[in-house]
């Protein structure tokens, strides 16, 4: 542990990880790096994952080292300049409610943590008998809110339109584009907008590469690519007219999962920037740092007070991975926010490890109404935008197992009746019900709604004494816990159900640009081969049985896109056909014959004649 660190932590934040050093996967931007620590994850047993997810977490609130890199962290002084400069800006909005708004938009995870935001901060207001302010921007709209849906993310203009729809009318706005990876097409057509139009907006980019790592590659309906963006706001930074939001947390625990570090990051970060400008705003005071680290220090505080539940994390672990082993399922049920946690840790599971849709699914308990900018389109849908308790209590309540996992997430504050009389019904399914359940010193379980339960993983609280905004610190702080425990459990059960190949997300779905481009970088990773010949297989893959042609080869990748975005096991396959040799319907047998995906990809990476080490550090050494 280094010795002089500037703030006192609360939680012992590692050392430097490797992945500081300047030739670690110099190549790629840091959010698609691979994390030493989790190198074997796919070998850890439940309580193993635990800890490595555990560390990997801690790395959010490391201080920089400048003996490295010197990448900008959450505590460099840098960032809390720019967090109270984007402060000044928000306080500015708060105080003329009338035609003003703010705004919080992003693709996937990011556009969930988005409406979660806005949803909390309008509750705020209301609770202080204003009207709202926020709202909050999703690309795909209320169906991705639900629904994993990863193409419109590549869209710039449909970005824009989406903007400009929620923006109409209003004389200031301020903007917050979340793209963890500095990435998404559809933030920086948002962005580059409001950037071309400072006298009504103020733009502030959020996300955890440095800017000379945003990612670079052409957008195909726009005319700038997300860097060239990104460095038009860094120039902006410095007349104070839009503002780059983008410490480093480090690689995920899972190769490029941006739902994990990179949601809590924006969580911890936007969470704590808003509360202060709520704070300072009604009480009329000063922006500080001293007000900044308070509220971060009670973020690393959930950090120590969740993962002291390890044991009971790991339990939890090892039954979801049985269930999804025994191909049953994991559903989650919770209360409020907390269920909007589970809904978006349920939807992040398809396009990281290939899910069906019920594999690992949240459900939504309690009232709905006023959450939505357009309820309409998620209310009877169909199953695949189903999510609230009604839905819950019609289509799957009746088809539950022995073989399902069941786990309630709620608070001791949430209606205890109401979580024992669901609980009651659960239990004629199936016995395998574990509870998450948030209280504060002093409070306790019923003891009628505790026996219903085998295990609770029972996460106590310590009083919080800071004022007005305690309540909602509180708040954040259990959905912070629980998304941290909900993405160790559904990352670990698909770890032992092998779906990750050493910390790679390798059965992924190619839904998306960047999909597509972290399926070849992984590709060349695994096998050694150049960057043209992994392309190559990899579209044989998406197109098989049709043969390639030229007219393939030379498509926008959209086009290959659309063609993989239904299709299953793409990756693996190419993978097996390019470590094997094979053809894709020998690599799809030797899959569909395969007890576990990991397993059958392990096997061809050590198979006798391939040489030790094949697989590159770094993906772009080797590419054409
Ligand atoms: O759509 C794929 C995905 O990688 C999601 O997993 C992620 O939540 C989303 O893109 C947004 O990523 P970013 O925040 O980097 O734009």
């Amino acid at each position: 542990m280094r010795g002089n660190k500037k703030y006192s932590h609360v939680i012992d934040t590692p050392d430097p990880g490797k992945w500081e050093l300047a030739g670690y996967e110099a190549s790629l931007p840091i959010t698609e790096k691979s994390n030493p620590i989790t190198r074997e994850i796919d070998k850890a047993d439940p309580t193993q994952i635990v800890q490595l997810l555990k560390d990997c977490d801690a790395e959010i609130f490391q201080e920089e080292d400048e003996a490295l890199v010197n990448y900008k962290r959450l505590y460099s002084d840098l960032v809390l300049k720019t967090m109270m400069d984007i402060i000044g800006k928000v306080q500015e909005v708060l105080k003329e409610p009338d035609s003003t708004l703010i705004v919080l938009s992003g693709g996937g995870a990011s556009g969930r943590l988005a409406f979660l935001m806005a949803v909390s901060f309008n509750k705020l207001l209301k609770g202080l008998g204003q009207p709202p302010q926020y709202t909050y921007i999703i690309a795909g709209g209320d169906r991705s809110l639900v629904a994993s849906h990863e193409g419109p993310e590549d869209s710039a203009l449909l970005g824009i339109a989406d903007l400009n729809k929620v923006c109409e009318g209003k004389k200031k706005v301020i903007f917050f584009g979340i793209s963890c990876g500095l990435s998404a097409p559809y933030v920086a057509g948002q962005l580059d907008f409001c950037m071309n139009n400072l006298d009504i907006f103020v733009p502030v980019l959020v996300g955890f590469n440095p800017v000379s790592m945003a990612r670079n590659e052409r957008i195909e309906d726009f005319h700038s690519t997300f860097r060239q963006v990104a460095e038009r706001m860094e120039k902006l930074q410095e007349s104070h007219k839009a503002f780059v939001l983008n410490p480093a947390v480090g690689p995920e625990g899972i190769t490029g999962s941006s739902r994990m570090k990179g949601g809590s990051a924006t969580k911890v970060l936007l969470e704590t920037l808003l509360l202060t400008a709520h704070k300072t705003v009604s009480k009329d005071s000063e922006i500080s740092e001293k007000c900044l680290l308070e509220i971060l220090r009670t973020y690393e505080r959930a950090h120590k007070v969740t993962y002291s539940q390890s044991k009971k994390i790991a339990a939890l672990v090892k039954q979801a991975g049985t269930s999804l082993q025994k191909k049953a399922y994991v559903y989650m049920v919770g209360w409020h926010t907390l269920g909007i946690i589970a809904i978006m840790d349920g939807a992040e599971c398809i396009p990281t490890f290939g899910a069906d849709i019920n594999d690992v699914r949240g459900f939504l308990i309690g009232d709905h109404s006023e959450m939505f900018n357009r309820e309409a389109d998620l209310i009877a849908q169909g199953p695949k935008f189903a999510f609230s308790e009604e839905d819950f209590v019609k289509t799957i309540l009746p088809s539950l197992t022995e073989l399902d996992t069941v786990l309630f997430l709620f608070t001791v504050d949430d209606d205890l009746v109401e979580v024992e009389k669901l609980a009651v019904q659960v239990k004629e399914r199936t016995s395998n019900m574990q509870a998450l359940c948030h209280a504060t010193v002093g409070q306790y379980l019923p003891a009628s709604l505790k026996k219903l339960f085998p295990s609770i993983i029972s996460i106590m609280w310590p009083i919080l004494f800071l004022e007005y905004e305690g309540n909602f610190i509180q708040r954040f702080q259990r959905e912070l816990s629980t998304k941290w425990i909900l993405n160790t459990v559904s990352t670990g059960a698909h770890v032992l159900k092998g779906k990750i190949l050493r910390n790679y997300m390798v059965d992924m779905k190619v839904s998306n640009s960047k999909l597509f481009g972290r399926a070849v970088s992984m590709l060349q990773r695994f096998t050694g081969h150049s960057q043209a010949k992994c392309l190559e297989v990899l579209l044989q893959v998406i197109y098989d049985p049709e043969p390639l042609s030229e007219e393939i080869r030379a498509a926008e990748v959209s086009k290959h896109i659309a063609v993989a975005t239904d299709k299953t096991k793409v990756v693996p396959t190419a993978l097996l056909c390019l470590l094997r040799s094979c053809s894709v319907q020998e690599a799809r047998s030797r899959l569909d014959a395969a007890t576990s995906l990991r397993g059958a990809l392990d096997a061809a990476l050590s198979a006798p004649g391939r040489k030790r080490g094949a697989s590159k550090s770094d993906p772009e050494e080797n590419s054409t």
